[in-house]
């Protein structure tokens, strides 16, 4: 790879996910998700917003694709709604859902962008959530189905699929924080429980894709990374990072080992296994295997790190961020160090191919007098963030995409429409789109193929 660009198939990508963007959430046959019913809950979403609307995506994806076009996108990751295929989860298929998927993918072959998809971004089907959800055992199976059922309609034109968005974030913002639907607040085991039953889901929906694919298939995983990253190269302080990236705490749900090591080792990282004890699920003969069944990339969502540093006892302690260090509208710390310690501590330890399946930041962004959207600051965070990731690729890591969240603003859960994460804006009111000044940064990065945000800024780079 030459010094300044990146190899030659990188896939530059955007991502969104269906009830984001799409609206149309009663339309052509859909069955309530958990999303659907969650948003109706009083308080749980904020400005009481909904995805009803959100970006009409579903009416609008022929604009949409034209504007991935303008950009140059090479790669969108979008994920499908399970209930608009299946409207009760499970047995009867909704053709008009297919459909939906079907011109989307070929619009966007038409464009030259090569279609990532995600099968479960968070719209569990409702009647399915009635009949235990998550918790129930057979929910893997549902799942496996479902993903049998997409893949068998797409698979003539997708070879990319990623099976479970943010485990972490559904299991444990879902079924034990609350704050993400379904909005229950079960005991730490039964959370754990839940979660074994989507890490079973995700490795039959491995076999599903396998078993049921027409040609080549890729399949990848694309968990939260919580990255921590050490304060300084010191080995010390690298180690005590790694340590700390992989350890796992009691009644701690967010933790990497946990989600990732059955996923990628066949295994429940045995730290969990001691530090969780009676809570932990006690897996059936034959699950790990299935987990564990060998995906193709390694995919990985990555916002933000931690810092860490050797205690004087060697163990680990996280250094908070400066007083003042800057932040994004979501007030989470800029630190693109995240995607240099975090591609390398991923792949050290689970040796796959990594893909950046979600990267980016929302900012205040508004129309300005002039008619145009001026973000600069999505500008320098991607630069920045690109130039560390480019640093790990250097090192050896091998990183095969990039998928900057998000394309267009968008339904942000709990937070409504507050947080603007689109290198398009969105008004939600006409549904005007508008490129920001980033959507305009990201085409020229695409077209020299990273070098224009390894560049120096102001530098000319064609
Ligand atoms: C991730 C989600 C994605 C979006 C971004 C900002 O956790 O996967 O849907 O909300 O955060």
């Amino acid at each position: 790879m030459p010094a300044m660009s990146f190899p030659k198939d990188f896939a530059w990508g955007v991502a969104t996910s269906s009830y984001q963007i799409e609206g149309a959430t009663e339309t052509d046959g859909k069955g309530p998700s958990v999303w659907d019913s969650f948003c109706r809950k009083p308080g749980a979403i904020r400005g009481g917003h909904d995805g009803r609307t959100a970006c009409e995506h579903y009416q609008r994806y022929a604009e949409d694709v034209a504007l991935m076009r303008q950009i140059g996108v090479r790669a969108y990751r979008f994920s499908v709604c399970w209930p608009r295929i299946l409207p009760a989860g499970v047995g009867q298929v909704n053709q008009a859902g297919i459909d939906f998927y079907d011109r989307l993918v070929d619009a966007l072959l038409e464009a030259g962008v090569t279609p990532y998809v995600t099968l479960f971004h968070w719209e569990y089907p409702l009647a399915l959530y009635r009949r235990g959800g998550w918790l129930n055992p057979d929910s893997s199976d549902w799942f496996a189905d479902y993903a049998g059922t997409v893949v068998r309609a797409l698979s003539d034109r997708v070879k990319h699929w990623i099976t479970l968005n943010e485990v972490q974030v559904f299991i444990v913002g879902g079924h034990y924080q609350g704050w993400h639907a379904p909005g229950d607040q079960h005991r730490f085991g039964e959370m754990l429980r839940a979660g074994h039953h989507a890490l079973l889901a995700h490795g039959k929906a491995v076999q599903a894709i396998r078993a049921n694919a027409q040609g080549e298939s890729r399949v990848g995983y694309a968990p939260v990374g919580q990255v921590k990253y050490p304060v300084s190269n010191r080995s010390e302080d690298v180690d005590a990072a790694r340590q700390a990236m992989f350890a796992t705490e009691a009644n701690q749900g967010w933790t990497n080992a946990w989600w990732m090591d059955p996923v990628m080792l066949g295994e429940y990282p045995a730290s969990g296994l001691e530090v969780f004890g009676t809570d932990a699920p006690v897996p059936k003969p034959g699950d790990m295997k299935i987990i564990g069944e060998p995906i193709d990339f390694f995919g990985v969502n990555i916002y933000q790190g931690e810092q860490v540093r050797a205690g004087d006892d060697g163990r680990p302690e996280i250094v908070p961020h400066p007083v003042g260090c800057p932040m994004t509208g979501f007030n989470w710390p800029v630190t693109p160090e995240a995607l240099y310690w975090g591609s390398r501590f991923f792949y050290e330890r689970y040796q796959r191919r990594i893909i950046i399946t979600e990267n980016g930041l929302s900012c205040r962004d508004w129309i300005s007098l002039d008619g145009r959207v001026h973000d600069p600051q999505r500008i320098d965070f991607a630069a920045r963030y690109l130039r560390e990731l480019h640093r790990a690729m250097q090192e050896g890591v091998p990183v095969d995409g990039y998928f900057h969240w998000s394309l267009m603003d968008n339904f942000e859960w709990a937070e409504g429409y507050l947080q603007r994460f689109g290198l398009i804006y969105v008004d939600f009111d006409t549904q005007a789109r508008v490129l920001k000044d980033s959507a305009y940064w990201y085409r020229d990065v695409i077209s020299t193929n990273g070098a224009k945000a390894l560049a120096d800024p102001g530098e000319a780079v064609s």
